[in-house]
């Protein structure tokens, strides 16, 4: 058994952790800090959990809350993490932050689009946590910077694609749309109930910031600089998000050669699920599961590439990949925790 606790396990992406770890098979959860509500049971605040989490939630002490756990999940704002991690990793614990302070090699980039880094020495040593991906940097990784989760979203199918030359990469377009927990637990006027119910708008069309997050990674991966056209999108549901990305197929791909790359890029990963012909992936499918659906339409006639991707912003876009990333830094089974058999409705 891992001892694990979760740093701003109050916040949606806290709370989806420990509804994971709860049911974890090999994992003993043994603390849980907030400000707001130190002193309070978990079951209060989510009376879902009475009976299922008996853990109360306290204030963060690094000496203290150290001394509790061996792993600790970070689901706190991007800028408080950095302030935490470098005592953590000295006491010898490793860390999964699902903010975006771990997530940049480039202090610049992320410097461009949050704040001043003060851990910058931490980025050489932090991998970036999409699994799939960088499964084997995970494995031996102390610090793990857990995705965004429309990076997640986007990333997972066009890596494959630009990786084997199959799509080009200077007409990349990525329409995403996220369901409200997307923005987090804290109120604000953005997504108060009447202004996003019955409505559907984008935001951040000038410059949201997982773009920086999504060119890193795909500039990284193919070794010349990539910028994808982002656009965010918010949909009047609790949770889910969808991608649909547009690429210019190289000459003389075919939708065979499509699908045998997604296969194959994908074969020994249990969470992503490539759709069959003719299908399109639907967020009620993939609702409370670590599963990235990605389906595709090759328009032959005008050579575009139609991608589409599903996810759980709070499963595989953040809680659920930050439990596989887990997993595999523990050597448990990948899909430990996260085999709940999918909702049907
Ligand atoms: N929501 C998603 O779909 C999603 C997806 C991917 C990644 N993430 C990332 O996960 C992290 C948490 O997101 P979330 O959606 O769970 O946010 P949230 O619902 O607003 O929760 C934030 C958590 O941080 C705690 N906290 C501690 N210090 C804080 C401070 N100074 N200001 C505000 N909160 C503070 C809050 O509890 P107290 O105030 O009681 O301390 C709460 O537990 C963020 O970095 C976010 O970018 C979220």
């Amino acid at each position: 058994m891992t001892s694990v606790g979760i740093i701003g396990a109050t916040g949606y992406a806290g709370a989806e952790l420990v509804r994971i770890l709860t049911g974890h098979p090999h994992v003993n959860l043994t603390v849980l800090t907030s400000r707001q509500y130190a002193g309070t049971p978990f079951s209060e605040i989510y009376p879902c959990m009475l009976n299922v989490c008996t853990l109360t939630c306290e204030e963060f002490s690094m000496e203290e809350t150290a001394a509790k756990a061996d792993i600790f999940f970070m689901a706190l704002p991007h800028q408080l993490p950095m302030h935490l991690a470098p005592g953590l990793l000295a006491r010898g614990k490793k860390v999964i932050d699902l903010s975006a302070d771990f997530r940049f090699s480039d202090p610049a980039r992320y410097e461009s689009c949050y704040q001043e880094h003060t851990a910058k020495e931490l980025l050489q040593q932090s991998v970036y946590g999409l699994t799939e991906i960088y499964r084997e940097e995970i494995r031996g990784a102390d610090i793990v910077g857990n995705p965004g989760c429309y990076p997640t979203s986007i990333l997972l199918p066009l890596i494959p694609l630009l990786n084997d030359g199959l799509i080009h990469r200077d007409t990349l377009i990525a329409d995403a749309k996220s369901g409200v927990s997307g923005a987090g637990r804290t109120p604000a006027l953005a997504t108060h109930h009447c202004e996003v119910n019955e409505s559907f708008k984008a935001y951040k069309v000038d410059g949201h910031r997982h773009n920086p997050e999504i060119d890193e990674v795909l500039t990284l991966q193919t070794g010349r600089d990539v910028h994808v056209v982002f656009v965010p999108h918010l949909v009047p549901m609790t949770r889910g998000m969808l991608s649909t990305i547009y690429a210019v197929p190289q000459k003389g791909i075919s939708a065979e050669d499509v699908r045998q790359c997604l296969q194959q890029r994908y074969q020994d990963s249990p969470f992503v699920r490539i759709l069959p012909n003719g299908r399109t992936p639907d967020t009620r499918h993939v609702n409370r599961t670590n599963f990235c659906d990605i389906g595709f339409h090759l328009d032959q006639k005008y050579n575009r590439l139609v991608l589409l991707s599903a996810i759980d912003n709070l499963v595989k876009g953040a809680a659920g990949q930050a439990v596989q990333n887990m997993n595999i830094m523990t050597g448990y089974a990948e899909t430990a925790g996260l085999d709940a058999v999918p909702f049907p409705l």
